[in-house]
């Protein structure tokens, strides 16, 4: 079979990676790519979110399923897109229809989702400009730290946790009533601070069956010790070693089966990736939100523990059969280590050259902000490789993608030098 998989990150190059060890893949493509998926699949220069110009291309390359990556494509409703489309529809997509794609897309359909599912997740109400001044009121009755969360997508920035009241105060107005997050912003979520350590959790689900991945954990800022802004993710562990049987046990029984027996309640259309961003506290895990699609730097420590053939999972989700499939996990663990641009997540410039990926021996190197230009690969983003190496254990490779990171190059290269600091 033809497969298309829409993105140009890391997780997209894993994905790439994965499928193109599959004999039941024909002919792969990634729409837009970047070096690494250009190496083992034909790129394709498009917009994830052009559904005209996705059509096109489809109809040309005869591609039987869709594999969505980030998820703007799946919150403006791709997977609708195709099933309404007589000349489209026998096409599989893996991925949420719009309507359960609002998990991800709107803060507050999640919590009342959660809620309605008793779910364990942090307490909260939202509000509207209209209702600004009872947002302070509910500040009021909070201890600190404040949660302010935008509504909407807001690329990843959209969630601001403050110390101080009267700054809480401020931000609450500077989002509902400034606009600060624009549309995103029109409603905002005030939750109760949650104290724990984070991890995160891969369910598949066929929108009957489910099937869990291993657990990750990710580091998402910029500076060593947890410090500094919030990135996209600047390093990732799998399996997390404090996820132990128990508490992956309460994670299946209090919150991946009401998930996905919710789905089937609420009349969720579900058919892809949910990814379930947890917090410990104490011995609990509580829900801090849902992604509808893999994570990225996740995908690049996760996909590679997988043995099965990623494409047999991913047709028995489009077909219904996900029972059927027998998930197996390499017991080792993986890590990766995320180099980026320096400046990001700010300003940083970009159309530097990388030397030394063929170089790396015993580690894999995924590209995400990179590209082929004039026969070199050049930076083309903030986060632009990740190096994810197995080990017998976290440490051991942790060790291997520092080694490997030594031998690559790039002006102004920038990484973490304490991924599983706190483990
Ligand atoms: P989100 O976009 O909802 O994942 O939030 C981004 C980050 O903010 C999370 O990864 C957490 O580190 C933090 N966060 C979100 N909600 C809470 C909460 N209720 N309590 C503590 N930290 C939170
Ligand atoms: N690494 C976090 C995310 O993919 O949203």
């Amino acid at each position: 079979m033809n497969i298309l998989i829409l993105g140009s990150g890391g997780r997209e190059h894993t994905f790439a990676w994965k499928i193109a060890q599959s004999s039941i893949c024909d002919q792969l493509f990634v729409a837009p790519g970047n070096s690494g998926t250009d190496k083992i699949a034909t790129n394709v220069n498009l917009s994830v979110t052009d559904f005209e110009a996705i059509k096109a291309l489809v109809l040309d390359k005869q591609i039987d399923m869709v594999v969505v990556g980030p998820e703007d494509p799946l919150v403006q409703g791709i997977h609708d897109f195709f099933l309404n489309d007589d000349a489209i529809k026998h096409v599989s997509v893996i991925g949420p229809q719009k309507e359960a794609a609002e998990l991800e897309g709107s803060k507050e359909f999640a919590k009342e989702f959660l809620y309605r599912h008793n779910i364990p997740t942090a307490a909260y109400e939202s509000f509207t400009k209209e209702t600004v001044a009872d947002g302070y009121k509910f500040l009021e009755t909070l201890n600190a730290p404040y949660v302010l969360k935008a509504d909407g997508l807001a690329a990843g920035k959209g969630v601001v946790i403050l110390n101080d009241l009267d700054e809480a105060k401020a931000e609450l107005k500077s989002m509902l009533v400034d606009a600060k997050f624009g549309q995103a912003s029109t409603k905002v979520v005030i939750e109760e601070f949650l104290d724990g350590i984070e991890l995160s959790c891969f369910v598949l689900t066929d929108g009957e069956n489910y099937k869990i991945l291993p657990t990750a954990k990710d580091y998402k800022r910029i500076g060593e010790g947890d410090t500094g802004l919030n990135t996209g993710g600047m390093g990732a562990i799998s399996p997390v070693p404090f996820a132990t049987e128990a508490f992956l046990n309460k994670i299946e029984e209090r919150i991946v089966k009401p998930t996905i027996e919710g789905f089937k309640k609420d009349r969720l259309p579900y058919v892809g990736f949910v990814f379930i961003g947890l917090i410990k506290v104490g011995d609990d895990p509580k829900v801090i939100e849902y992604n509808v699609r893999m994570g990225d730097p996740e995908t690049e420590v996760v996909f590679p523990r997988l043995k099965n053939d990623l494409v047999e999972v991913l047709q028995a989700m489009a077909n219904g059969t996900l029972d059927k499939i027998n998930i197996e996990i390499d017991e080792r663990a993986a890590t990766t280590i995320m180099l980026v641009s320096g400046g990001y997540p700010e300003g940083y410039e970009k159309g530097k050259v990388i030397s030394g990926v063929e170089t790396i021996e015993d580690s894999i190197a995924f590209h995400a902000g990179a590209i082929i230009k004039d026969g070199n690969i050049m930076t083309s983003g903030g986060r632009v490789m990740a190096i994810t190496s197995y080990g017998e254990t976290y440490q051991e490779a942790i060790k291997k993608s520092y080694q490997n990171i030594e031998k690559l190059h790039f002006d102004k290269m920038n990484y973490r030098k304490d991924i599983g600091f706190d483990l």
